[in-house]
């Protein structure tokens, strides 16, 4: 099982319905190849994780690295993994503008430039993921448990 995680630029500030969009459409097209993950965005920054078979995961890739609606693609890590720790959703996306979620640890982040900045630090960016992914199943009543991700 590989998990793929990186980071990327919006071309322009989509607007919550276009994050929707490519949400929805995503997790039809990931249940079917067995894929499941988590997408944020901040402020026209996107973290990412996959979790799938390797080769699904490379040809899932290569689609969204084609995709002009971001760029600066950078791959943070790919761990191959026993398990899932993104298992709940096929896709989903955390968005980000709850004042309590940038409460604590995140507090120096929730400025647009200085995400930005610290994206391309996987622990950073694999943290935020984490936190939104548990955050995003708080809000929807659901309680998607999260495997301990240790960057190794
Ligand atoms: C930040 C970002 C993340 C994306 N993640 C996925 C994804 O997990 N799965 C997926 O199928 N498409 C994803 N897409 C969209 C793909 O690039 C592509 O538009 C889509 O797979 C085409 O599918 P369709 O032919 O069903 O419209 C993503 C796009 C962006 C900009």
């Amino acid at each position: 099982m590989l998990t793929l995680l990186y980071r990327s630029d919006a071309v322009s500030l989509l607007p919550f319905s276009a994050l929707a969009d490519i949400c929805v459409r995503s997790s039809t097209n990931n249940r079917r190849l067995g894929i499941t993950g988590f997408l944020v965005e901040h402020e026209g920054t996107f973290l990412q994780v996959l979790e799938g078979e390797a080769e699904a995961i490379n040809r899932l890739f290569a689609r969204i690295s084609k995709d002009e609606r971001h760029y600066n693609m950078a791959v943070l890590g790919r761990w191959e993994r026993p398990g899932r720790s993104f298992g709940f959703w096929a896709m989903n996306f955390g968005p980000l503008d709850n004042p309590s979620f940038w409460q604590g640890r995140f507090a120096d982040l929730r400025d647009g430039e200085a995400f930005r900045l610290r994206s391309g630090d996987a622990e950073t960016a694999m943290a935020v993921l984490c936190q939104a992914y548990v955050f995003a199943g708080t809000v929807a009543g659901a309680d998607p448990v999260i495997g301990d991700f240790v960057i190794g």
